[in-house]
């Protein structure tokens, strides 16, 4: 077997092992020691059946892989390695001939973790739904927009013609309401213009945040900051990201002065992260932004509804913040989740580091 075919293996983030003729491991990259807690030195040489309890599967796939000479996968894979507990994987077994790199005839096998893949379907999920949500939302937004101005002036135009001052009451009940509903569809349809991408970085969209919330909040509560000052630049809508996490941090800074949380404190953390699949693409690097409150937490009997439109557990609030922030995220091809319990709650935004589109260098000639 060539070492450059093997090393090329080795960079691999897929967990992969090589298996001969004979069912005989001949290669297991980095990646699969790691998942299987296995170490190659040791396997290497040993036959599938002496590596793994439950072999049958796996030397099944293998085989069948071989015979019909085509890929094969296995859905779920249930593997007890050395007495150890059993772990849940896919994989897939793709047979490979003396005539590739690998100079040889063998299977290559590789595996994902079930979680991994119930991860992935859950946002892709969460993508479809939330860009159904958005549909429903602009069209439903403009329906009832649209009646609205009529109905105001038609009332602003009786407002004038009562004689009677009581019923006055009437009329400025309906135009007030109307206000409100005409400024809550403006909200509902804010995050449908059309995005403005720049360079940007993360840091400074956290800043403005950080001083909205000083602002708004005084002392009641302190923002704790940490920073990974060497994170990339980051291309996408500023005002946009501004808003994401400005909803995200007011709804926990709100919720800490309501519950007037004692040593309240709001942490803004960045991190670098690698190789992610988010909106069905897959990214060499992303941002992960985690906003953490030490506060009440989301109550469990919301957790699951807390980014659908107008769910709200607040008294004065329009349950909207987060609809709008995890829109605006979606529009960068990145995801928002949350983890919450009382006294943490964390929402972690992952953004992909996606270069601007390349300029137009092939100026015609006026
Ligand atoms: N960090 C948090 N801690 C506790 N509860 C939270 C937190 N974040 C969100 N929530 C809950 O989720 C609900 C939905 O939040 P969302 O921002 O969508 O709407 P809202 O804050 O009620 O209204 P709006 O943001 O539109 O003014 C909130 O009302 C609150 O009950
Ligand atoms: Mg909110």
């Amino acid at each position: 077997m060539t070492q450059l075919a093997l090393s090329g293996l080795d960079l691999l983030a897929t967990a992969v092992i090589l298996v001969d003729e004979k069912d005989v491991l001949r290669h297991m990259n980095p990646a699969a020691e790691n998942l299987l807690e296995l170490s190659s030195s040791h396997t290497v040489g040993q036959s599938l059946t002496d590596i793994f309890a439950d072999h049958e599967l796996l030397a099944g796939a293998v085989r069948y892989a071989r015979q019909n000479n085509c890929s094969f996968s296995e859905h779920d894979l249930a593997i007890a390695v050395s007495g150890r507990s059993r772990i849940h994987l896919t994989c897939t077994v793709t047979p490979i001939d003396a005539s590739s790199a690998f100079e040889m005839n063998c299977c290559l096998v590789e595996f994902r973790k079930i979680e991994q893949q119930l991860r992935i379907a859950r946002e892709e999920r969460v993508h479809d739904q939330s860009v159904a949500n958005r549909e429903l939302m602009r069209n439903l937004a403009h329906e009832i927009k649209n009646p609205l101005g009529g109905i105001r002036g038609a009332a602003q135009l009786l407002d004038r013609e009562l004689e009677t001052p009581a019923l006055h009451e009437y009329t400025q009940v309906i135009m007030k309401e109307t206000d409100r509903l005409h400024a809550l569809m403006s909200r509902l349809l804010s995050p449908h213009r059309i995005p403005r991408p720049t360079s940007l970085n993360i840091h400074e969209v956290l800043e403005r945040v950080r001083s909205v919330l000083l602002a708004e909040f005084h002392k009641e509560i302190h923002i704790k900051r940490d920073y990974d000052v060497s994170l990339p630049m980051l291309y996408g809508d500023s005002e946009q990201l501004i808003q994401a996490t400005l909803n995200v941090a007011r709804n926990a800074a709100q919720a800490l002065a309501e519950a007037q949380t004692e040593g309240a404190c709001i942490t803004l953390k960045t991190r670098a992260a690698r190789q992610v699949t988010l909106a069905r693409k897959r990214f060499r690097h992303a941002i992960e932004v985690c906003i953490t409150d030490n506060g009440p937490g989301i109550p469990a009997e919301m957790s699951e509804r807390v980014f659908y439109p107008l769910v709200s557990g607040r008294d004065a609030g329009s349950g909207l913040g987060l609809t709008i922030a995890q829109n605006f995220v979606s529009q960068h091809n990145g995801t928002i989740t949350f983890e919450s319990a009382p006294g943490k709650t964390c929402f972690t935004l992952l953004l992909p580091v996606s270069k601007p589109p390349q300029a137009d260098n092939s100026a015609v000639p006026a």
